[in-house]
């Protein structure tokens, strides 16, 4: 008995195949099943890739029974604690975090890109003014390419990382852009004397009639959930990116991709459907008839906000998020929201069909309790959840396209349609 492969025999020849067993650093051991189709004449079924790796990955590493989460090996609760977003950006980007001087250059950088070509601020007018800004995120995002084309060799390291400094830099400018065209406000340019929330919030908040004061507390609150919302290892928008990317699409357009893909209410558009959750819920009285339609198997009704395909315990992001809630709502008045989710929490983690299924509060439970106090409009939230994640998606893409020998990505399939048949003509038909 091998610990170095696993042996299959086909039961229908009695022909044998090893497949050999591959160790990370952590984490479960993976099958090499490269040869299974070619040798073996099988392909393995796994629909939700519950079971499937499909790459080696150097950036994050999180173990759902353990509710560990880890970025480039730092554990998320001392980065939330010791690191602002732009660290954690330098760190996902590079593999270290920047040291003071590196820091300084890595925010300068940052800042020299956060304007948009101004030929861009007229895809805006094009879309309605109740257009979704996650649709507003797609389209502009995935036009990025026709204005910077200048550095879209994709086998260049130098462009790739220009790419994604480009990327990081303007995903806030055009977030704000999408929200003030949706509140009918004209655009407020990046400025290079703010932080990375600041400028965000100020683009957001401010209007030319009057200066904006910017609140310290909505800052670094804002900033500590892009860090926690910084990377995910291979979640469904990530490994949109990644497979859109595998192609050779250029990167604005693997990345607008994934914002498509985060936009689900199964993924990062959870943390909207909880906001509307809680408010079609109303009372605490009304809760337990909101856990029974969730529990019954006729009624598609979930309870956003929980539940994880990896966290089978708790998930670390919703107990620091649960944190800053607090903290923001000391500053911004207590949100009934707040007490009617925690009092949801509470009674969930009671029931035996969660507990049994393991169904935790994740990292959309909160958060939008916290960009409502922000005064945000729920139609914001995925969005703000997708300037916080651009930065694991194009690291991802970076590592999967400067992967040696990387092949464009294609699953096959399980076949279950009409065997061969012959076409009638139209008069037999
Ligand atoms: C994110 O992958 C990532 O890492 C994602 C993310 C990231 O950072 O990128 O962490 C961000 O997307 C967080 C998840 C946000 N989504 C939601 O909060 C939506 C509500 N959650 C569910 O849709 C669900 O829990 C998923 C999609 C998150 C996970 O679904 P799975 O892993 O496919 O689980 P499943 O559907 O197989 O459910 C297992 C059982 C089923 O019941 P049984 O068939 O066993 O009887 O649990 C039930 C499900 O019906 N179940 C729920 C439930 N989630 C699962 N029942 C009620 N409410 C829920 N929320």
């Amino acid at each position: 008995m091998s610990d170095t492969s696993i042996t299959l025999t086909d039961p229908s020849t009695g022909k044998q195949i090893e497949l050999p067993i591959i160790h990370g650093t952590e984490g479960a051991p993976v099958l090499d099943i490269g040869k299974l189709h070619k040798e073996f004449g099988y392909f393995t079924y796994d629909p939700g890739f519950v079971s499937t790796a499909s790459c080696q990955s150097t950036i994050t590493y999180l173990d759902g029974s353990e509710g560990t989460l880890m970025y480039r090996g730092y554990p998320i609760e001392q980065l939330a604690e010791r690191c602002n977003y732009l660290e954690v950006c330098h760190l996902i980007l590079t593999g270290e975090l920047p040291n003071a001087e590196q820091k300084v250059a890595f925010e300068r950088t940052i800042r020299n890109h956060t304007m948009i070509n101004e030929n861009l601020k007229a895809f805006f007018d094009g879309f309605r003014y109740d257009a979704h800004p996650m649709a507003m995120m797609t389209g502009v995002v995935g036009s990025l390419s026709a204005f910077y084309h200048d550095k879209l060799d994709i086998r260049d390291p130098e462009h790739r990382m220009h790419t994604a400094y480009r990327l990081i830099a303007k995903i806030p400018t055009i977030a704000a852009a999408a929200y003030k065209h949706s509140i009918g406000e004209p655009f407020i340019y990046p400025r290079s004397d703010l932080s990375y929330t600041g400028n965000l919030l100020h683009m957001m908040y401010a209007r030319p009639t009057q200066e904006y004061r910017l609140d310290p507390v909505a800052e670094k609150a804002l900033d500590v959930l892009f860090t926690l919302h910084a990377d995910h290892e291979q979640n469904a928008s990530t490994s949109t990116v990644r497979l859109a990317g595998s192609s050779g699409a250029n990167p604005y357009a693997a990345i607008a991709a994934g914002i498509a893909s985060l936009w689900g209410p199964a993924h990062g558009g959870a943390n909207e459907a909880v906001l509307r959750m809680l408010d079609e819920i109303g009372d605490v009285s009304n809760i337990d008839k909101y856990i029974a339609k969730a529990k019954d198997k006729e009624d598609p009704f979930r309870l956003m906000g929980f539940g994880h395909r990896v966290y089978r315990n708790f998930d670390p992001r919703a107990q620091i998020i649960k944190e800053i809630c607090h903290e923001v709502l000391k500053t911004y008045g207590n949100d009934p929201r707040m007490e009617l989710a925690m009092r949801l929490e509470e009674i969930a983690l009671e029931d035996a069909y969660f507990v049994e299924r393991k169904l935790y509060p994740n990292v959309d439970f909160y958060s939008g309790i916290i960009y409502a106090a922000l005064g945000l409009p729920v139609e914001m939230f995925t969005v703000m959840f997708a300037i916080g994640r651009t930065v694991g998606w194009i690291a991802h893409w970076m590592e999967m396209i400067s992967e040696p020998g990387q092949k464009i990505g294609r699953p096959r399939q399980l076949y279950t349609g009409p065997a061969r048949r012959d076409v009638l003509t139209l008069e037999q038909r």
